[in-house]
């Protein structure tokens, strides 16, 4: 890996102090989710989050993107530019799930939203769908605040299950997929739109379903 270090605006001097800040913020998201998705329990019985991943990304592919949008592999650069050092991926049960997270993302105080990419609304030509924002954090050290950005991706299992099969082709044909592939690909983002939203619907229909039971045992105790 090569990295120049030039000093930056954050004092952030080194790959080693990068590695750490945005390790911080990674953390420090990690742990707002955890806590939405307890209060959600809580207060709705079921947990929108179904699982959270998250990794840095390596030195390598940072220099590798910072080469493609043609910067020098300098730390000042890296921080400045690449918005997904740190990345995480909240995968929920349903589609409605991912708005509601990001609005409640959105209203943490500390959170700063920096941009929005809504997939969910206007997929890509590929057939991928999920909710990007990429934010910024602030990460408290001895001496400093570092504002840190953080990438979020949030998808439904099946928009996942999709995203990583649809990775591992582009990374095999090297972004040049077959064109049947490519149109066999865009027919399974359909069907899994399409199972999202039937699940979706199902799912409100249980809801309403055990809602009205309540209904009508709170009636019975009430008459
Ligand atoms: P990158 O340079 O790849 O980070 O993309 P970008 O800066 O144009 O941002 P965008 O929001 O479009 O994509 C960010 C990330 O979303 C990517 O790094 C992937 O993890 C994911 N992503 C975006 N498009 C696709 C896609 O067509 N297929 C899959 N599998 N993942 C995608
Ligand atoms: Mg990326």
């Amino acid at each position: 890996m090569e990295l120049r270090v030039v000093e930056n605006d954050n004092g952030i001097d080194s790959w080693m102090a990068v590695n750490l800040t945005y390790n911080a913020a990674l953390k420090q998201i990690n742990t707002k989710l955890e806590i939405l998705n307890d209060e959600f329990q809580h207060v709705h019985q079921y947990n929108p989050i179904e699982h959270i991943k998250s990794r840095i990304k390596t030195p390598e592919s940072i220099v590798k993107k910072l080469k493609r949008h043609g910067y020098e592999s300098t730390i000042e650069n890296m921080v400045k530019y690449i918005n997904d050092i740190a990345g995480i991926r909240v995968i929920c049960s349903f589609t409605s799930d991912i708005f509601r997270l990001a609005d409640m993302i959105r209203e943490q105080k500390d959170i700063r939203v920096l941009a929005v990419k809504d997939y969910i609304t206007y997929p890509k030509a590929s057939g991928y769908k999920s909710y990007h924002m990429i934010v910024s954090v602030p990460v408290y050290l001895s001496d400093r605040i570092v504002d840190t950005k953080v990438e979020i991706q949030i998808r439904t299992v099946a928009m996942d299950f999709w995203a990583s099969l649809e990775h591992k082709i582009h990374y095999k044909f090297e972004g040049e997929a077959p064109e049947d592939i490519k149109n066999e690909l865009i027919e399974c983002a359909r069907l899994v739109s399409d199972l999202d939203a039937r699940m979706l619907s199902l799912n409100e229909e249980i809801q309403a379903i055990s809602q009205g039971g309540y209904r009508k045992e709170q009636q019975g105790r009430e008459a």
